[in-house]
């Protein structure tokens, strides 16, 4: 296949193209900068300079070119977000990023549309102890004003991709990435320096390694049902304390020191977060119908490894 991937020098993007390359693939890989282009070349994928915000300049770097799919995984997310408006820009990729990308998937030729979703579209809430499928209500409006921009753009994003006559969509629920990634390291950098707190009470989370999301992802290329959204997440939600200590025990760290939550009340959107949003999804869409298992089931067995692979780098 041939197959645009918008986002290809971000976090996924960078596990996804050798996935994609070993199977064949021609990968376009679209990058805004001279440095990103020259890393997709050394990866082995065709770099493709545009801004997906500025559909001419898009459409005309694409322009003579053919694909058969688009996988958008462009994102403006840098680290932990602690604000709303450091989901700003990805709202609006979510958004317009997605229509501008379906122009070009037109332009292309392409009908496979892959599009990443996120986890916390489900709401940003207490969903007690049950694992959450899709058929869940997604990106409903709350009335709360920082929350509900942010609904919009995903619920924008997957109306986009799963309802364009002529377009198999697929949406990709991401659950918390974690892995060979910036925000992981950071925290496993924070841990060796005793610098890591561990809010308590702590909400609960779907995570899912890296690499796990790539696979997933290439499975849903070949397999995923058009109009369908999947979650992917792995087998065993977490609540971020025990995450964090997860994260401290692979460092060989000691545990984290614990910190009362009400300390990130300024911060509504981390608290939200952190705190107060209780949510485990449900994979079982996911391995039944696109034939994938995540390989690390739990964040204890995806840490381990990342940390070992990490020593045994330096
Ligand atoms: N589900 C989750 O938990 C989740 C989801 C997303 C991100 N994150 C986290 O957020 C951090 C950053 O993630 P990331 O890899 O997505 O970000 P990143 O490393 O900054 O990469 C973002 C990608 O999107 C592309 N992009 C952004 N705006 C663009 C535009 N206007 N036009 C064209 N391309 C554009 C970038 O391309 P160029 O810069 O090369 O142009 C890059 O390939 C990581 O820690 C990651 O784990 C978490």
């Amino acid at each position: 296949m041939r197959i645009l991937l918008a986002g290809a020098t971000g976090t996924l993007g960078s596990a996804l193209i050798p996935m994609l390359l070993a199977e064949e693939h021609h990968v376009l890989g679209l990058t805004r900068s001279a440095a990103g282009a020259a890393r997709l070349a050394a990866l082995g994928a065709q770099p493709v300079r545009a801004d997906i915000m500025n559909v001419e300049e898009l459409l005309a770097a694409l322009d003579g070119r053919r694909a058969d799919a688009v996988i958008h995984q462009a994102t403006a997310i840098t680290g932990v977000p602690f604000l709303h408006r450091h989901l700003y820009a990805t709202d609006a990729l979510r958004e317009r990023g997605t229509a501008h990308l379906l122009r070009a998937a037109a332009e292309l030729g392409a009908r496979r549309f892959l599009t990443q979703s996120f986890f916390l579209g489900y709401g940003y809430h207490d969903h007690g102890e049950q694992l959450l499928d899709e058929d869940r209500p997604f990106a409903v409006l709350t009335g709360q004003r920082g929350f509900d921009r942010h609904m919009r753009s995903l619920r924008s994003n997957e109306d986009q991709v799963l309802g364009t006559p002529g377009i198999d969509g697929v949406a990709l629920r991401y659950g918390m990435f974690y892995g060979p990634e910036p925000a992981t390291l950071r925290l496993i950098n924070l841990a060796r320096r005793r610098r890591l707190p561990a809010p308590r009470p702590s909400g609960t989370v779907s995570l899912i390694h890296i690499h796990d999301a790539a696979s997933a992802t290439v499975a849903a290329l070949h397999r995923g049902r058009p109009g369908q959204p999947y979650n992917i997440v792995d087998d065993q939600p977490v609540t971020f304390e025990a995450y964090f200590h997860a994260l401290a025990q692979a460092a060989g760290a000691p545990p984290p020191r614990q910190v009362p939550s009400h300390l990130l009340a300024a911060l509504p959107y981390l608290r939200a977060l952190m705190v107060t949003t209780h949510i485990r999804l449900s994979n079982r869409r996911a391995t039944d119908e696109l034939g994938w298992t995540p390989r690390y089931a739990s964040c204890h067995d995806g840490l381990a490894v990342l940390v070992a692979r990490t020593a045994s780098a330096h």
